[in-house]
């Protein structure tokens, strides 16, 4: 039986997909302290579940999350802060080895923002508003902004967005690449999400994995480090059972059937 949790819902849309909805109405779910240790229990879960492929995660329409909680950090001190590595626990998420698509409607501020942008895809609805506000708060992003952003959006515009905490549109988002794209109105950003992430999942599990890997790997690697790591991993990929299923299933003109070895 599936643990209950008190701040997200997990369910299966697909037996290839987990969907993670973050629950907290009341709060435009806001990111506590527990709601982060839940995503962490269920995408771990699902990174050890041999049927899930994918993992998509989702706010409601109004929020995907309006940023950590700031109720929860008002009253902190730097001691109590610092020797709880307060918030460290939020890069667990950037360890699972599933791809992970965030689906976002409405806010997606602060750490929800930052949430969005440690997940591997981000698919908008055209109600999707990205920022980091934190400025106006006092303090500045803690949980990844100032460097995914940057990544994503380039210095001058991630600096006016993290300086002035205006938000970026769903479309200027798009534009920028910060999402892959913004879904057709009327058209459920989830359901969208819902059927990438099964796509994915009909792949083999050695490649998407691998595919992450070598794709994250740009971030922290040179170009020729990079490169290198990625054909490592490519030649790696001919040890693979999907790889012989995939390139006969090409030369014998039929689907590939994967089997994740
Ligand atoms: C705690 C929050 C919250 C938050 C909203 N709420 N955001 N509670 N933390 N981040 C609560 C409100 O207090 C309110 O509770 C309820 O949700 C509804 O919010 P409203 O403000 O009434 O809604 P609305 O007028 O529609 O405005 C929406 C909003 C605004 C523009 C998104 O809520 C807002 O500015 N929120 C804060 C955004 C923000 O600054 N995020 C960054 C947080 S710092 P009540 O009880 O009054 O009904 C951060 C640091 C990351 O994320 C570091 C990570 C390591």
């Amino acid at each position: 039986s599936s643990p209950s949790y008190n701040n997200i819902i997990v369910s299966q849309p697909k037996p290839s997909v987990t969907l993670i909805t973050l629950n907290r109405p009341k709060a435009l779910n806001a990111l506590n302290s527990e709601l982060f240790h839940e995503i962490n229990a269920a995408t771990a879960a699902a990174d050890d579940d041999a049927a899930v492929g994918a993992i998509v995660i989702t706010g409601s329409e109004k929020a995907f999350a309006a940023g950590a909680d700031i109720k929860e950090m008002k009253d902190k001190e730097f001691a109590a802060a610092y020797k709880s590595n307060f918030l460290g626990h939020w890069t667990k998420l950037t360890t699972i080895r599933k791809p992970i698509i965030a689906a976002v409607s409405g806010h997606a501020l602060g750490g929800g923002c930052e949430l969005a942008m440690m997940c591997d895809i981000i698919l908008a609805s055209p109600t999707a508003t990205f920022g980091q506000p934190e400025i106006n708060l006092g303090v500045i992003p803690g949980a990844g902004g100032t460097q995914r952003l940057t990544k994503a959006l380039g210095k001058s515009l991630s600096m006016e967005l993290i300086l002035t905490g205006r938000p970026l549109s769903a479309t200027e988002a798009a534009s920028h690449g910060l999402v892959s794209r913004v879904v057709d109105e009327g058209t459920s950003v989830v359901d969208e999400a819902v059927k990438v992430a099964d796509k994915i999942a009909q792949k083999g599990a050695v490649a998407t994995q691998a595919a992450k890997e070598a794709v994250n790997a740009s971030f922290e690697l040179n170009l020729q480090e990079g490169n290198r790591f990625e054909r490592r991993l490519f030649q790696a990929l001919f040890a693979t059972k999907d790889q012989k299923e995939g390139m006969s299933a090409f030369a014998e003109k039929r689907k590939p059937t994967f089997t994740n070895e």
